[in-house]
């Protein structure tokens, strides 16, 4: 296929442009510098600079694509998370950005979008597994995720071909916010966000990469894409502590995260998410089937 690709030099573009050009694809991808467009090149894509936000620009560089994958994102630092007009960058990107690529892409004649989104917008469901029918919530820093999602049906309406990928939480090489998890873990500090019994769904940011791949060939849908193994968050922070080589002397914040309310809810809720729907669909399977591989291999690495 000949796949255009937005975001492509972020924590999940980093990997899935390599995983797409290694799958045969051709690959055409934004960037914004020159610097980001040789990164890009020497990943075997073809680097193209275009505004996210010009649908008529957008058309012009989709021209002659089967598929587009919208990957863009500008999360607020880690420091700025629980703050709220830190979200707005990212807001801006998911809302105005994933309107623009499917304006663009529907006057362009391409068949298929591929929409990055989180698994976060669940509900909480406590020990409970979570499939794509489970009911989302509408929280603040969900906003700018509807939006996104709520763009790609409009593809989907006009008679497009979409696959919405709810991701789970990122980690691994190239993730800023878990390259930050892992130093604080070998300065002995475990970090448990939210209740120590709740749940976490993550994903190793190569697998996310692989299943890029892999929704190029999946049926129209929503589908979550997290490991095999959500893990309560105790076991999480010990997956992390023992990666980092490093016996936790404190753990934090635990439930006191959820004073925070819905500035950090995104992270405190419990979230045992299943992946079957996606695995079932397509041939694709994590090769880190729970945080304590992925981590381990993060930490090695
Ligand atoms: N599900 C999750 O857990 C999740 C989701 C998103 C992010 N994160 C975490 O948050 C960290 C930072 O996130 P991030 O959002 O900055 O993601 P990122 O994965 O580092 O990069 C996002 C991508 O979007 C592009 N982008 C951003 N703003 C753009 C714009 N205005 N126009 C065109 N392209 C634009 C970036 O391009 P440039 O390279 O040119 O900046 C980059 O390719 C990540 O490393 C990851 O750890 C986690």
């Amino acid at each position: 296929m000949k796949v255009f690709v937005t975001g492509a030099t972020g924590a999940i573009g980093g990997h899935a442009v390599p995983a797409l050009v290694q799958a045969g694809h051709t690959v055409s991808a934004l960037a914004r510098t020159p610097d980001k467009a040789a990164a890009l090149a020497a990943h075997g894509a073809v680097p193209v600079s275009v505004s996210l936000f010009d649908s008529t620009a957008l058309a012009a560089a989709f021209a002659g694509h089967d598929a587009v994958i919208n990957l863009a994102t500008a999360m607020p630092s880690t420091s700025q998370f629980v703050i709220r007009r830190a979200w707005r960058a990212t807001e801006r990107v998911r809302i105005d950005g994933s309107a623009a690529v499917v304006d663009a892409a529907l006057q362009a004649g391409v068949g298929r979008v591929v929409q990055e989104s989180v698994a976060m917008l669940y509900r909480d469901h406590g020990a409970s597994w979570i499939d794509e029918d489970a009911p989302v919530d509408n929280y603040p820093a969900t906003v700018g995720n509807h939006a996104a999602e709520a763009s790609a049906r409009r593809f989907a309406a006009a008679g497009g071909t979409r696959v919405t990928m709810r991701l789970g939480l990122f980690y691994g090489p190239g993730a800023r916010h878990s390259e930050q998890m892992l130093a604080l873990a070998r300065r002995h500090l475990g970090l448990v966000l939210g209740p120590p019994d709740s749940y976490l769904s993550s994903i190793h940011v190569a697998d996310a990469g692989t299943a890029v791949v892999a929704a190029l060939h999946a049926p129209a849908g929503t589908f979550n894409i997290v490991d095999d193994d959500p893990m309560t968050k105790r076991d999480y922070s010990d997956a992390l502590a023992a990666a980092a080589d490093a016996t936790p002397w404190i753990r934090l914040p635990g439930r006191v995260g959820l004073l925070l309310g819905d500035r950090l809810t995104s992270l405190t809720r419990s979230l045992r998410v299943s992946n079957a729907r996606f695995r079932a669909a397509t041939e694709w399977a994590p090769r880190y089937p729970s945080a304590r591989e992925g981590w381990k291999a993060t930490a090695a690495r």
